[in-house]
């Protein structure tokens, strides 16, 4: 497919509309979330997409009520459990982004197994983020380079915009070419805030549950139409 993304960030929200739309309780809506997080890892493999990170947790999300919160992670836990063989089979390059220090012992035990059994993998780029803000990465960041001036190992003009890309979570991954939100809000809710500068943004009304192969789809041909300028006149300059 021509002007395939290399690299795709999805937002995926509207868990709890769905769920309530339904009249079902709003932890109901983030399990019918895991078998579309099943379809897009599936499709993006199939198709060849170098990497795909998922908006799983964010860093203003531990406000909610704490049933909430404890599902949240006990669904993540058993996610990273049940969908290790498909993640093997698939080919599939696991990869975490964000805190671990506030996340249950039992989500990084099995994290670390599959981060560890799929780390080989040559596929696709599953990337996760878990208790992420970019905000807090960016943070992090700045920090961590201050401390090494501050100690006379990195010199201030050595500071540019590569080096602080190679100190991102995201590190080694291809620019995100398309971010992609469900649940019809426009904005980017401190997801990857470095990294989406020349993303091309797409958002439907449909609920993260009701995210189907076809959606995916026309994002993707959608954004094969998109003309990206990167701040010049025209794409060929
Ligand atoms: C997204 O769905 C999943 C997480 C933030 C964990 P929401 O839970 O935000 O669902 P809505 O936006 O309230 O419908
Ligand atoms: C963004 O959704 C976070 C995730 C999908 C994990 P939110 O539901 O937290 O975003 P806001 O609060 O509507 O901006
Ligand atoms: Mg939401």
């Amino acid at each position: 497919m021509a002007d395939l993304p290399k690299h795709i960030a999805i937002i995926m929200d509207g868990n709890g509309r769905w769920a309530e739309a339904q009249g079902l309780p709003r932890i109901e809506g983030h399990r019918r979330g895991v078998d579309s997080v099943r379809m897009v890892s599936e499709m993006a493999s199939e198709l060849g997409i170098e990497a795909i990170t998922l908006y799983c947790l964010s860093s203003e999300n531990w406000k909610r009520p704490q049933p909430e919160l404890d599902f949240l992670m006990h669904l993540l836990e058993q996610y990273l459990v049940e969908e290790r063989r498909l993640i093997m089979e698939q080919g599939l390059r696991l990869k975490v982004i964000g805190r671990r220090d506030r996340l249950p012992e039992s989500v990084i035990t099995e994290m670390d197994k599959t981060l560890q059994m799929s780390a080989e993998n040559q596929g696709t780029a599953l990337v996760l983020a878990i208790d992420y803000g970019g905000r807090d990465e960016i943070t992090k960041v700045v920090r961590e380079l201050a401390r090494e001036v501050a100690d006379g190992k990195l010199a201030e003009e050595k500071i540019d915009e590569e080096l602080v890309s190679s100190r991102l979570y995201t590190a080694g991954l291809p620019e995100v070419d398309l971010m992609i939100r469900t649940g019809g809000d426009f904005r980017v809710s401190n997801f990857l805030l470095w990294q989406l500068s020349y993303a091309e943004l797409w958002v439907t009304e449909s609920c993260w549950p009701d995210f189907k192969r076809e959606l995916f789809l026309s994002a993707i041909d959608d954004y094969a139409t998109r003309q990206r300028r990167f701040g010049g006149l025209s794409v060929n300059q």
